[in-house]
């Protein structure tokens, strides 16, 4: 421990409440009281901002600039902040004077990006459980700012890519914008709620897909075995036959209404006709009477005028025989297409059209059935689809929550045994750091603070009266093992005996 630096003097002017102080403590304690208000934080907050620098906030209302002196070891330190302009640093090592690059490289490297605060970072999760969560995550952070810890771009991108080659498609998809700057958990936990982000979404779309899959599964039976094409074509087909036996019938009708109209014609006509025997009878009757008559006008010549006017007559009556024969002709060839056509319509047959209704139906069913299962077989290539896709940016959500976090984690030299940070908080060996009792808190806060500023012999404690008796005889207790020494602040009504008190931005004597 010899070799951690210890607060030999601090000389502050015009910094915040401050007027002109300066402190060259005695031993190994120094404590600053007064009421409220005084300048006691004042007096800390000049070492940290002496090694740290600050802004000009700083600077006390009225003057121009700030001025901070430190000897620390074998450093000494002087910072001018001014209301205008930049700060000025300068750094002198066993009397040496670096420059102010130097001197600033110097310092970092000796305490770390800053003073830590032992007492406050532990009082920041706090006895009070209200808002307890977001206290932790305030410890959690600013522990993590005290022990910056980067991510690479390629340890990232390994990570990523030792999940597969699909999960690396679904991270870039996530097109993050990542700033390798950052505190590596921070990297991580941006990235987890990038993630996180996206697989609640894919998983509204398996929901969805899940419901749609359902509706199939409600009505399905079993799947025609033809493809859907060719069940169309059966559709189709059917139709086409229906439509032909359609136009089959309407033709039918119109021959049928032909028919009638001729059995009409025929019975109206044949009525008024005698029969083909009659004919034959009278036709031989007439011709017997011809040649009668022509053997009469052979032997009868005298009668031959008698006998022309028989024998025209007779012509007559011929030519009305003729007439009746052709009538007679015209009526057969009607009875011939009557019975055609009565022998066409009973040799088709009456055509089944709901039968063929039906079997359009079925045609339809199966094509229905038959599209629904692939319609079925999509959903369920989506639903998988989309569980596949969720699945991936799970497993980045659970890298970047749980994998890389544990591996930036191991790299970053916790600064005491058996302290982690989990999720949300720190916890020293597995048990939050707010469960443990007041003085085991003081141990760790004080632990931690030599840990983080690995040059600091001096750990700063403000506020001090908070601890109580106990803590604070705890707070005594564990710097002085440690051989560090103890600057407090705290607020007293009667101040200790070897108490330094401050009034008014100065310490009364
Ligand atoms: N830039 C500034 N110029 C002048 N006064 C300032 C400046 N910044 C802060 N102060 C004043 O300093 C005082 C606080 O100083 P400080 O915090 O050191 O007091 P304290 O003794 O620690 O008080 P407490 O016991 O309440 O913690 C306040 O009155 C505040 O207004
Ligand atoms: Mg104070």
């Amino acid at each position: 421990m010899s070799e951690r630096l210890k607060v030999a003097q601090v000389r502050a002017k015009d910094f915040k409440c401050i007027r002109e102080v300066e402190i060259t403590p005695a031993g190994g304690i120094v404590r600053i009281s007064g009421a409220p208000g005084q300048g006691k934080t004042s007096i800390l907050e000049a070492i940290e901002a002496g090694i740290a620098g600050g802004d000009k906030t700083l600077v006390r209302r009225g003057a121009d600039r700030a001025e901070i002196f430190l000897s620390i070891g074998d450093l000494e330190i002087s910072r001018k902040i001014p209301v205008r302009g930049r700060q000025t640093l300068r750094v002198k090592r066993d009397g040496l004077a670096l420059t102010q690059g130097d001197g600033n490289a110097l310092l970092k490297a000796l305490f770390g990006p800053h003073i830590f605060r032992p007492i406050r970072w532990v009082q920041l999760a706090g006895d009070d459980s209200r808002g307890r969560k977001d206290r932790c995550r305030r410890q959690r952070d600013e522990l993590l700012s005290a022990m910056p810890v980067r991510l690479m771009a390629e340890e990232l991108m390994e990570a990523v890519e030792e999940l597969g080659e699909d999960v690396l498609d679904a991270w870039r998809e996530i097109r993050a914008d990542v700033n390798y700057g950052d505190h590596g958990l921070m990297i991580c936990r941006s990235l987890e709620a990038a993630c996180y982000d996206t697989r609640k979404r894919c998983n509204a779309e398996v929901e969805r897909a899940v419901r749609d899959l359902e509706q199939y599964q409600v009505t399905l039976g079993s799947p025609p075995e033809e493809d859907l094409e060719v069940l169309r074509g059966q559709t189709e087909s059917a139709k086409r036959a229906y439509h032909m036996a359609l136009g089959q019938v309407e033709a039918r009708k119109t021959l049928r209404s032909r028919a009638e109209q001729l059995g009409r014609q025929i019975a109206r006509e044949g009525a008024d006709l005698p029969r083909r025997c009659v004919i034959d009878t009278q036709r031989a009757a007439v011709a017997e009477r011809i040649s009668t008559k022509e053997a009469e006008i052979e032997f009868l010549r005298g009668m031959l005028a008698k006998a022309e006017t028989a024998l025209d007559e007779a012509r007559r009556q011929a030519s009305e025989i003729s007439d009746t024969e052709r009538a007679l002709d015209r009526l057969d060839g009607l009875r011939a297409e009557l019975s055609e056509l009565e022998t066409s319509l009973d040799a088709g047959g009456e055509q089944d059209l709901e039968k063929m209704r039906k079997e359009i139906d079925e045609a339809d069913r199966r094509v229905a059935l038959r599209r629904a299962h692939e319609d079925h077989k999509q959903a369920t290539h989506t639903v998988s689809m989309a569980r596949a896709r969720s699945e991936r940016f799970d497993r980045l959500v659970k890298l970047f929550r749980d994998e890389l976090p544990r591996r930036v984690v191991k790299r970053m030299n916790m600064p005491i045994d058996g302290l982690r940070i989990e999720r949300d908080q720190v916890a020293i060996h597995g048990i939050p750091l707010h469960r443990l009792g007041t003085s085991e808190q003081i141990r760790v806060g004080v632990q931690v603070a030599i840990a983080l500023n690995p040059a600091a012999g001096f750990v700063c404690v403000d506020g001090a009266e908070s601890l109580g008796r106990e803590g604070l005889d705890e707070l005594r207790r564990i710097t002085e093992e440690l051989g560090i020494q103890l600057w407090m602040s705290e607020v007293a009504e009667e101040p200790a005996p070897d108490a330094l008190v401050i009034r008014n931005g100065e310490i009364s004597a």
